[in-house]
């Protein structure tokens, strides 16, 4: 697939679908006047008749229409203008980019997809997820990228930079998709590997010798109960000055979370595929930030583990010793991700990075809390929690911050160990979770993003297909690239 600018005479330029954004004011809309034009007035008529309507992410077809050579048009709403922003954007561009994907088409042309740069980015990068499906293992696909994007008034340097945000998303979209017995430690590394040969990452791979020589007893404890052995990716960006510090991203890759001893039931872990989320966000994002030659240092540590049972499984009760010598007494063997993390943060300090930020499908408690659409974000850092709110409410995707007081981790107090890897019970659960991250990090400012709720869709949305969204991709490519 390819994106590209289009010619200012493209009313008068053959596609295989013309896809238009209406706003309410489409009167007062340009584009909407030149193509009405050449339709001698059957948009107006239809727009004033009030049969198409112009509320957000409605969708109407004209098949063949007479007097422009496009051989169809989409008009989807995109809703009241002084509401268009990063996050409208991104959903108008996908629900016409997934209605138009139901089909093989070759050149899909959009107009009355502007604003600001970055609404432009976001409206591309929309495109981009909106044909992209999760049946990458059904022979009839349901979804088809078309060959060409052609974008109205959009610069190409920027659709340059869409594009490359956009696939990062789906990159991670994909490694989400992808069933565990295609996508287990070993086989996410090569993945990592891919994308570092490609882009001119830096790379590091510790195998299970390397983890145990390294003293990763805490991620090697998950690690125990699965037949396939873990991994640990080291991914380096260097964009930035070479004395400045690099922001270590984390990712959580649990590339599939049976609970282990503690099992979960059969609803609950259908989708757990899906529990390496936080790693294929941070790979996405590294690709992202090489693409964009982003001005900044980047360090990324990815843990890989699947969490099973076996006759060689840790047990509850057992005690783990992580790389930075506290001992973790377990009380769940589900609340696995935190262990894995617990070892990923100790190496991201041996970076010295400036600050920290991990991404995890960690408690379903951060779901209870903030429902499926926003991730929960947890620091000991203010300052750095709030850069990465704003820059997700500037590019429209959904974070919320949880409180982190003194006391919860008095719930995480160990009987026999230093610490227990769950809290007193199950209320503030994801807060819990993040106080037991927050001992790994020594006073590094960190922020932790929980994305249980947001980094799967259980249900298809009209701009997105069910399965992995890539969330927070598109905020961290913008963010760390200066836009
Ligand atoms: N991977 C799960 C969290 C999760 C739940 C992600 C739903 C995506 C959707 C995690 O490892 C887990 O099982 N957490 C437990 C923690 C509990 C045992 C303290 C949970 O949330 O129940
Ligand atoms: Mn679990
Ligand atoms: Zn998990």
């Amino acid at each position: 697939m390819q994106c590209i600018a289009s010619l200012p005479n493209w009313f008068q330029l053959p596609c295989d679908c013309l896809v238009v954004g209406v706003p309410d004011d489409w009167k007062s809309a340009s584009y909407i006047g030149e193509l009405d034009a050449s339709l001698s007035g059957l948009l107006t008529k239809l727009l004033e008749s009030g049969d198409v309507p112009t509320k957000a992410n409605t969708l109407t077809m004209l098949l063949a229409p007479v007097g422009i050579p496009a051989k169809q048009v989409v008009l989807v709403g995109t809703g009241v203008s002084s509401e268009w922003n990063t996050s409208t954007a991104f959903r108008a561009a996908g629900t016409a980019a997934k209605s138009v994907a139901n089909r093989r088409l070759e050149r899909v042309r959009f107009v009355g997809f502007t604003g600001s740069p970055a609404e432009q980015r976001a409206a591309i990068c929309g495109a981009l997820v909106g044909s992209v499906g999760q049946d990458l293992l059904r022979k009839e696909k349901s979804l088809f990228q078309p060959e060409v994007y052609e974008w109205v008034g959009i610069e190409e340097e920027n659709i340059k930079r869409a594009f490359a945000i956009g696939e990062s998303v789906n990159l991670a979209r994909r490694l989400v998709n992808l069933p565990a017995n295609y996508l287990y430690p070993e086989s996410f590394a090569n993945e990592a590997q891919i994308v570092a040969q490609q882009y001119k990452l830096g790379i590091e791979v510790w195998d299970k010798a390397k983890l145990e020589s390294e003293r990763c007893g805490s991620l090697l404890g998950v690690a125990r109960g699965s037949v396939k052995e873990p991994r640990l990716v080291i991914l380096h960006y260097r964009g930035g000055d070479s004395a400045s510090a690099p922001i270590a991203l984390v990712g959580k890759g649990v590339t599939f979370d049976s609970g282990g001893y503690s099992l979960k039931p059969t609803d609950g872990m259908l989708t757990m595929k899906c529990d390496m989320a936080g790693a294929a966000t941070v790979l996405g994002i590294m690709q992202a930030a090489a693409r964009l030659q982003a001005s900044c240092n980047l360090v990324a540590i990815i843990g890989l583990v699947e969490n099973l049972v076996s006759g060689d499984a840790f047990k509850l009760g057992d005690v783990l010793t992580a790389r930075s010598g506290k001992t973790i007494e377990i009380h769940n063997t589900d609340a696995e991700g935190r262990l894995v993390l617990a070892d990923c943060l100790d190496v991201a300090l041996g970076f010295s990075p400036a600050k920290i930020v991990d991404f995890a499908t960690l408690t379903g408690a951060c779901c209870v809390a903030l429902g499926n659409d926003i991730s929960g974000l947890m620091t000991n850092n203010i300052a750095w929690q709030s850069e990465i709110q704003q820059a997700a409410e500037r590019f429209g995707e959904y974070v919320w911050p949880l409180p982190m007081h003194g006391f919860f981790s008095e719930q995480i107090v160990g009987k026999v160990a230093d610490i227990k890897n769950v809290g007193e019970g199950r209320w503030g659960g994801a807060i819990t979770a993040a106080k037991f991250l927050e001992e790994f990090v020594n006073k590094t400012p960190w922020t932790h993003i929980d994305i249980a709720g947001p980094a799967f869709l259980d249900s298809p949305k009209p701009w997105c297909d069910a399965g992995g969204s890539g969330a927070l991709v598109r905020t961290f490519a913008e963010m760390l690239s200066g836009s």
